[in-house]
């Protein structure tokens, strides 16, 4: 195992899209970042110099941070920022996970262009599950504004409506060709006929699930979230923000282009997006120069593919770092997960209708970050005050599972601020019954937990219904991901064993909910012995 060593130079530079300059905060010059790349078992260290205005910190999303909790990186949650002008070093084992994951920025909107992949290649002498590919490539799909990210998700929190739509997606930082000015800017992949290439493929997205085709192509997914999948083949991707997909591509078509493109999967647009289409160019060795064939992309709103999809993929039983799913289960919740309204309370004013605005919550509790102190350092440090570990086990509203309307219980409606956790014993094991609401809007929340991945059981439309629905739980051989994205106005359970001490945020990955609240974390305490317990923070940790 190496030490695998990076800087990070993240300043405000200029780039051109879309016909015009933008001013945006990125990471050694470049969008995306730099790709970095491990080995299983590696030790990775990344000095991180924050020359922009503003606060900053890095997650690396999905790493499992085992006893590093001071290297997740949520911003108030495990550090302070690291201020203009000052660095902090992330260091961390990179252990029991293979697959692609990515980091980015975790405060403010600057994840928009401050994310680059994290790529965890099994280590010397051992192999893939699959057969080797040829190449292998990260598509990451981004979303790009013609504004500054931080002053448009300022101006929607202060709107107290959502924000304004981004003016593109991006294949690895391009918007391609069907966008103004981008014919430069599409992404293009040169591949040899007969060959196989793996599509590292990142959800780097703010506020959208997306949809992902290759013309004429097969896809056949092998891993999602760094966990290997039983491969599974499909002519379309369905990812979510903060998921990725790992997906092999045979060049086994007739000599020639193929676009590959991306386009919202919105349930009901709800959410904005901006009804556009993002693409890129495969070219096979020899091909003339022929118009490339388009792929078709499903309807904005086609559930049932993205349900397909979600639904067929399953772990890869007894493959590399397969997890069993643990049986005996200590904690069980049931949490709701939507949008409601803020009276403003806090605040006091806001300029909304009615004196509202749009709010977030999970079991009613509309989660606020601490301004004077890290939730980790209050664990570490026993500091009262920070946060409350009475995080309810289930919502306030009782549920009649039978009734398709519950989840419209007006009750939610207006979700109290909270900074409530859940505190977890070493090892112990959760399940969660996450079920969406419909308040607001009825729409899919794609779920992420920090520090550990879990097994996705079962998921489902509609009001959990345990009596129904446990006979759909598959203990066998399900995914297990970091990021689950509920089904639109239904519901998933999830299943995690808490074998890593500290503070682990969970929130939906649609970044403009996280802020309005749609958020928790877990407080996992220390194990009984040395080697379960979290170490003191590095030197260098930001202070408030
Ligand atoms: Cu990818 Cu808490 O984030």
């Amino acid at each position: 195992a190496a030490i695998v060593e990076h800087s990070f130079d993240v300043r405000n530079l200029t780039v051109t899209r879309l016909c015009r300059e933008q001013v945006i905060t990125a990471v050694n010059g470049s969008l995306p970042g730099p790709t970095i790349h491990v080995q299983e078992g590696d030790t990775l260290v990344v000095h991180v110099y924050n020359k922009s205005p503003y606060n900053l910190t890095i997650h690396w999303h999905g790493i499992f941070q085992i006893l590093s909790a001071w290297a997740d990186g949520p911003d108030m949650v495990t550090q302070c920022p690291i201020r203009p002008g000052t660095k902090y070093t992330y260091k961390f084992k990179i252990t029991q996970q293979e697959g692609t994951l990515w980091w980015h920025a975790h405060v403010s909107w600057l994840r928009a262009t401050v994310y680059g992949a994290l790529i965890i290649r099994p280590r010397s002498g051992h192999s893939y599950p699959f057969p080797k590919p040829d190449k292998e490539v990260p598509i990451i799909l981004g979303e790009w504004w013609n504004a500054n990210v931080v002053d448009v998700e300022n101006q929607a929190l202060a709107s107290g409506g959502g924000p304004n739509n981004s003016d593109a997606y991006t294949i690895n930082g391009m918007p391609g060709n069907l966008y103004p000015c981008s014919q430069t800017q599409t992404y293009k992949l040169n591949v040899e006929k007969g060959k196989t290439y793996l599509l590292r493929i990142i959800n780097a997205a703010l506020n959208n699930q997306l949809f992902y085709k290759v013309a004429n192509h097969k896809l056949t997914v092998v891993g999602v979230d760094a966990e290997y999948t039983k491969p599974y083949v499909t002519d379309v991707v369905v990812i979510a923000p903060g998921q990725t997909a790992d997906v092999l591509l045979t060049a086994d078509q007739p000599v020639g282009s193929y676009y590959m493109a991306a386009h919202p999967y919105a349930s009901q647009p709800a959410i904005p997006f901006d009804n556009t289409t993002t693409r890129g160019i495969i070219v096979y060795d020899g091909a003339t120069s022929s118009a490339p064939i388009m792929p078709v992309l499903p309807a904005f709103n086609d559930t049932p593919t993205a349900h397909k999809f979600y639904s067929n993929l399953t772990g890869l039983k007894d493959g590399p770092n397969w997890v069993p799913v643990p049986l005996h289960v200590d904690k069980h919740m049931f949490i709701t997960v939507g949008l409601g309204l803020d009276r403003c309370r806090i605040n006091g004013t806001c300029q909304g209708a009615n004196g509202q605005r749009f709010s977030a919550s999970m079991n009613n509790a509309s989660f606020m970050f601490p301004t004077s102190l890290s939730m980790l350092q209050a664990f570490f440090f026993n500091v009262n005050g920070i946060y409350t570990a009475d995080f309810p086990n289930k919502p306030p509203v009782k549920f009649d599972y039978t009734n398709a309307n519950v989840s419209n219980d007006l009750s939610l409606l207006f979700a109290p601020k909270s900074t409530s956790v859940t505190k977890l014993k070493f090892n112990a094991t959760v399940e969660m019954v996450l079920q969406n609401t419909a308040l607001i809007a009825i729409e899919n929340h794609p779920m992420h937990l920090h520090g550990f991945n879990f097994h996705v059981l079962a998921q489902g439309f509609g009001n959990y219904n345990p009596k129904r629905d446990i006979k759909k739980y598959n203990l066998v051989n399900p995914q297990r991901r970091n990021t689950i994205a509920v089904p639109v106005g239904g519901w998933a359970v999830i299943r995690f064993q808490a074998n890593n001490p500290g503070v682990w945020f969970m929130h939906c990955h649609l970044d403009v909910h996280m802020p309005w609240g749609l958020a928790t974390a877990f407080v996992v305490e220390n194990g009984p012995t040395p080697a379960t317990r979290l170490p003191p923070p590095p030197h260098d940790l930001p202070q408030c």
